[in-house]
């Protein structure tokens, strides 16, 4: 049985944790959080071992969990690679692009394991996915919720937009040639609502929203195909086909009438805990049973796009009036 260490016990630690008790061929080892009040309230009994320093849980594991704020991951995944342990990373890996090539170098050169939770991959929506898009033209990305302070420090490009810009560039499967990217500050002091219009190499255009300052939270993709509209639904984990599309103008003698057709199918989607379909695969990769979904040279492609973004933003970005 591959013994597991987690490393942060907040908000998504806490929800890593929830699930390992139905794992069969996991045994929760340690557990560590700088917060001993926070560490206290995870006890998991006497089995467990549990810390305020990560070092010291380093030699009863096999593999570890990173669920500690994004500025810390950097330093906790290195000396967790170095002690040659497989890591699971929350999202984003890194702020910087050169600190995460870093950490995939670590992994390579030990044969280790390490993987980045993009925990939207497994929405067993976006899993239909695959089978149902062919050569797209236009997606259009939204994932649009009201304010929450907690995230007021947070990039909304690497803390939101990056499962976007992940999902979307590995459906599209080409290079992006062209980025426009424009945010705005309304409430905290970094961009709460971004748009951003992609350009690939074979033309197929991507704009994606998000924004924290919406009071109806709403997490979809649409996809125009030759043929076809897809439109997904991440919070149901829901799919809707569009098909055979028709509009027609009817002129009546007092009234215009406008007429759209067109068939419609609702996917059958199995919908599993995404979080648990994440953790399944990084545990069958570190048993050595399936070959990761994202090989690791695009792993960071999503990363970069999402640092790109980023800069382009912040040298233009304005502040929206808010009024009292
Ligand atoms: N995959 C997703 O959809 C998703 C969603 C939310 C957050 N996240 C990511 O998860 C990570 C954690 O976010 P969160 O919302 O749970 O944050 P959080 O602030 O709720 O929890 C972080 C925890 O880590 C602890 N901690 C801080 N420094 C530590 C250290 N050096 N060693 C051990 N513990 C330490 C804190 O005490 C806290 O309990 C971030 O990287 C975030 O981007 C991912």
């Amino acid at each position: 049985m591959l013994k597991m260490g987690l490393i942060g016990l907040g908000r998504m630690g806490k929800y890593h944790l929830n699930l390992y008790d139905s794992m069969r061929d996991i045994h929760l080892k340690a557990l560590c959080d700088v917060d001993e009040k926070t560490l206290l309230n995870a006890s998991h009994g006497n089995d467990v071992f549990a810390t305020t320093d990560y070092t010291e849980l380093l030699d009863k594991v096999d593999m570890v969990t990173v669920a500690a704020p994004t500025s810390y991951h950097f330093k906790i995944v290195k000396d967790c690679l170095k002690a040659g342990k497989h890591v699971l990373v929350e999202k984003p890996i890194t702020t910087n692009l050169q600190e995460a090539e870093e950490l995939f170098n670590i992994a390579a050169k030990k044969n280790l394991v390490l993987h980045i939770g993009h925990v939207e991959r497994f929405n067993g929506a976006v899993q239909e996915l695959k089978k149902i898009v062919r050569n797209p033209f236009l997606i259009e990305s939204r994932r649009v919720g009201p304010y929450d302070e907690r995230v007021k420090n947070d990039s909304i490009i690497l803390d939101l937009m990056i499962h976007d810009i992940d999902i979307i560039l590995n459906i599209v499967g080409k290079d992006v040639i062209n980025v426009e990217a424009k945010g705005s500050k309304v409430y905290s002091n970094l961009p709460d609502f971004a748009s951003v219009n992609l350009i690939f190499e074979n033309n197929a255009v991507a704009n994606i929203i998000v924004s924290r300052i919406t009071q109806k939270k709403d997490r979809t993709l649409s996809i125009s195909q030759e043929d076809t509209f897809v439109f997904l639904d991440y919070t149901n984990q829901d799919i809707n086909i569009y098909r055979k599309g028709s509009s027609q103008h009817i002129f009546g003698e007092r009234e215009l009438r406008y007429k759209n057709e067109y068939i419609t199918e609702r996917l059958f989607v199995y919908k599993d805990n995404p979080l648990m379909l994440e953790i399944r695969h990084f545990v069958d990769c570190v048993k050595g049973n399936v070959l990761r979904m994202i090989p690791v040279e695009h792993e960071l492609r999503s990363l970069k796009l999402a640092l790109k973004v980023d800069d382009i933003i912040s040298k233009k970005e304005g502040r929206c009036e808010v009024h009292a």
